[in-house]
């Protein structure tokens, strides 16, 4: 697959080296082209600009502050994917500064499919994932790309609805951050699933 990202910073890095990996050709677009060389030196893929990555990847990682996902999500032409991992994290109290990123997005770039996903853990997570780790995805149309992405880092993609439940994943995100910077598990929040339902979870008997 042609992957492109926009932003050539950490999690750009993190998801972009797997996807080497796996045999993707990676462009890493960045508007500082030392900064994008740097990168794609380390993760094994070419460096470009913002617009050569979005004109380049049949899917595109948009990874850059959320205050700026809206106006940099433009340079992707339509019939494109475009994953979207930002969080409009408010540092101040752990909340959204912004809501609904992902819809904003959509809103922005008719023709492209705006995927929300890889938001939930930190880079160093996709740096070396869990295998098995759920990797929710919220979009519409068909998921198989970034469903096939999320496999290639031994993960499982997880349907987690169309783009209209994407502020809810950005909104669990910032939960489970102030959690998390609290101190606490969040991991411990969530039982298997047969525990806290018996071997048949509901709506799938
Ligand atoms: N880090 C994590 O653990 C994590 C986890 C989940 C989600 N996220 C989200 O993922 C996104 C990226 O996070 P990150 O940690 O990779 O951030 P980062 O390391 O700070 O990298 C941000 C990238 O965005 C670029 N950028 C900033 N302003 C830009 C602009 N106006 N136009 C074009 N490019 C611009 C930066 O370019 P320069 O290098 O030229 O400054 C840099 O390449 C954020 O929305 C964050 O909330 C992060």
């Amino acid at each position: 697959m042609r992957i492109g990202t926009l932003g050539n910073g950490l999690m750009a890095e993190a998801l972009a080296g797997q996807w080497v990996k796996a045999g993707h050709d990676v462009i890493i677009g960045g508007r500082d082209p030392q900064r994008a060389a740097a990168v794609a030196k380390r993760v094994g893929g070419t460096a470009g600009s913002p617009t050569e990555a979005a004109s380049y990847g049949e899917v595109v990682l948009l990874a850059v502050p959320a205050e700026v996902a809206v106006e940099v999500a433009r340079l992707v032409p339509p019939g494109r994917t475009l994953i979207d991992c930002t969080n409009a994290l408010d540092h101040r109290d752990f909340t959204l500064a912004q809501p609904a990123t992902a819809e904003a997005i959509n809103r922005a770039v008719p023709g492209v499919q705006v995927v929300k996903a890889f938001n939930l853990a930190a880079e160093t997570v996709w740096q070396n994932p869990p295998t098995g780790l759920g990797v929710p995805i919220c979009g519409d149309g068909p998921l198989d790309l970034v469903a096939e992405l999320v496999r290639d880092l031994g993960c499982v993609p997880v349907a987690a609805g169309g783009l209209v439940r994407a502020k809810l994943l950005e909104a669990t995100a910032a939960l489970a951050i102030g959690i998390w910077v609290g101190g606490g598990d969040v991991r411990g929040m969530f039982p298997p699933l047969a525990e806290a339902f018996g071997s048949v979870p509901p709506g799938q008997s």
